[in-house]
């Protein structure tokens, strides 16, 4: 009998679940897919102020109401259950962070886990909620694959906002197609062996999936990670002392962190990849300790 996967995800423009796809066809199981699907859809392409509302929120790891799953989908026996998400400002997004706080996750105990990223490339503290989440669930995180946008850090910002403001995902002007690129996609494939290999009851799933290139990580991204979640920390429960999503009590504090935002990214960001480079000298062994602990997938408490 062939080996069966849930292949649980959640996504606006489809690229999760392209990647997935991808993934999948190199294993031969029978996989089973569950869209994870808000009861009142987050909008794509986004509005500005919706986008930035969405902050505190997913910060904060506020869940909101789901749509069930499919009757008798979590009755079933899995060799083996896929995770398929982005990060939201640093965290699971909200309908991810949704379901692992929600009942229905009770079954992911016992259950073997692959979490699978697409995002632009800063992914590591909401990696961190998701292995913190997957822990207290009891379940068994046996590997980890992040695909991100390879173009430079303020290119893929710029491009990433106007996929996420317009819906346009493909080359426009001077600017290159936005998100994980094309190639990379396609080029998942490889990782369906080492996973077919795992359910053959193979271990080490994870030092397999990183020998095809499973996890690409910069170390100077650590650092510009490391900061601006401490600012995002603060910010959430200053907009949410004024109001929940779309309380105009807040607007003003919105506006303000989107402005800041905007600041932090375009004027300071440079500044802040060159205090980084030299923090990196510096730091060169914590570094590479920090490295090597996120392309992993053990879990310590405030690594990030
Ligand atoms: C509200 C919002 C916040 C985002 N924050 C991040 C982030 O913190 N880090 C990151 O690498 N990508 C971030 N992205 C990009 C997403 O992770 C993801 O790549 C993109 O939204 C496409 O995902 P999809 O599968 O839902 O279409 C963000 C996107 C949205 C819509």
């Amino acid at each position: 009998m062939k080996p069966k996967i849930l292949a649980l995800y959640y996504t606006q423009s489809g690229q999760i679940k392209e990647i997935l796809d991808n993934i999948f066809r190199q294993v031969d199981a029978e996989i089973v897919f569950a869209n994870l699907e808000p009861e009142k859809p987050f909008p794509f392409p986004w509005n500005a102020y919706a986008f930035f509302d969405a902050m505190p929120e997913t910060v904060e790891r506020i869940p909101i109401a789901m749509k069930p799953l499919p009757h008798n989908l979590l009755d079933q026996h899995y060799d083996l259950v896929i995770l398929g998400y982005q990060p939201w400002f640093l965290n699971p997004s909200q309908p991810i962070t949704s379901f692992l706080k929600s009942n229905e996750a009770a079954f992911l105990k016992g259950k073997n886990i692959i979490t699978v990223i697409g995002c632009r490339n800063m992914w590591l503290h909401a990696q961190e909620e998701v292995k913190k989440d997957l822990k207290e669930l009891g379940a068994n995180l046996v590997g980890n694959i992040v695909l991100t946008d390879s173009y430079p850090n303020l290119i893929s910002t710029l491009t990433v906002i106007r996929w996420a403001f317009t819906g346009k995902k493909q080359a426009s002007g001077l600017l290159p197609a936005a998100g994980v690129q094309q190639k990379d996609i396609e080029a998942a494939e490889k990782f369906g062996k080492p996973i077919q290999s795992f359910l053959q009851g193979n271990k080490n799933l994870q030092e397999k999936l990183l020998h095809e290139g499973a996890v690409k990580l910069k170390p100077g991204l650590i650092i510009l990670e490391q900061r601006a979640i401490r600012n995002f920390k603060k910010f959430a429960p200053f907009i949410r002392q004024k109001g929940g999503p779309g309380d105009l009590n807040r607007k003003g504090r919105v506006l303000l962190f989107k402005r800041l935002l905007l600041v932090g990214i375009f004027i300071l960001s440079p500044i802040s990849s060159f205090t980084a480079f030299i923090q990196l000298q510096m730091k060169k062994r914590k570094l590479t300790k920090d490295l090597d602990y996120f392309r992993n997938i053990s879990f310590e408490e405030k690594r990030i």
